[in-house]
């Protein structure tokens, strides 16, 4: 990779900046001052330092977040913040979130910089289930796990057969769906005369939300949650 390539990627400045640096002697490649924007590194091996200190190199990162409510699943937005807002680290790495939440839904959502991950995870081929709790204004009768189960009507087609589960509380349900259409949750309780309240999304495949992350907060993916994910 060219380094000042490299340098950009890394966050370290536009590749316009990085060449001023370059010039002014900032950078160094294995002990030794590098003015070429053009030369040619090995950012596995190399040892390249920005004004004295070293630049690690990532490539691809794997980020679970805990999505408070009110931020957009979206790189760049003009009116509200955004979840990529949240990750303080990498961002200069041209992250983004892995499908979508509404922005009034909080819960699992998983951010990465590799798209491969992302289709993997979000090509309705894949099946991948995502399962939701909900709160909902009506309680959820046997008739409706049964509607669930046979699919629901929608506009825009017949869902999937999901899996709906009631838990001690009538209002509180957890879903499990296997496709990942717009408002999806939410209009199949609209087309059965309830509607939801609140969506956190608790589980991607075999991957729960992490408890002891708090709303806002992140952490890598482990080797563990990929199994869980069924990726490797
Ligand atoms: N279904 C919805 O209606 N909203 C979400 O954010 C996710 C699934």
């Amino acid at each position: 990779m060219r380094l000042d390539k490299f340098l950009a990627n890394m966050g370290i400045g536009s590749r316009t900046e990085v060449k001023t640096f370059l010039k002014k002697g900032k950078v160094t490649v294995n002990d030794k001052i590098e003015k070429s924007p053009k030369k040619d590194i090995n950012e596995a091996i190399d040892k390249i330092y920005f004004e004295g200190e070293l630049v690690e190199y990532i490539d691809k990162i794997y980020l679970m977040l805990n999505k408070p409510k009110g931020y957009v699943s979206a790189t760049v937005d003009d009116q509200h913040p955004t979840v990529i807002d949240l990750i303080k680290d990498y961002n200069h790495i041209n992250i983004f979130p892995v499908g979508r939440l509404d922005k009034d839904t909080e819960g699992l959502l998983l951010i990465t910089n590799d798209g491969d991950f992302n289709h993997q995870l979000m090509n309705p081929s894949k099946h991948v289930p995502k399962t939701y709790e909900v709160i909902s204004k009506n309680s959820i009768t046997k008739n409706d796990i049964d509607s669930f189960k046979k699919g629901i009507e929608l506009h825009d087609g017949l869902t999937k057969p999901a899996l709906l589960e009631v838990v001690d509380d009538e209002c509180k349900s957890f879903v499990t769906i296997h496709e990942g259409r717009y408002h999806q949750v939410k209009r199949m309780f609209h087309a059965i005369n309830n509607e939801v309240l609140a969506l956190k999304r608790v589980k991607i495949g075999d991957l729960e939300l992490d408890a002891h992350l708090e709303s806002g907060d992140y952490r890598q993916l482990t080797l563990n949650d990929f199994k869980l994910l069924g990726i490797k």
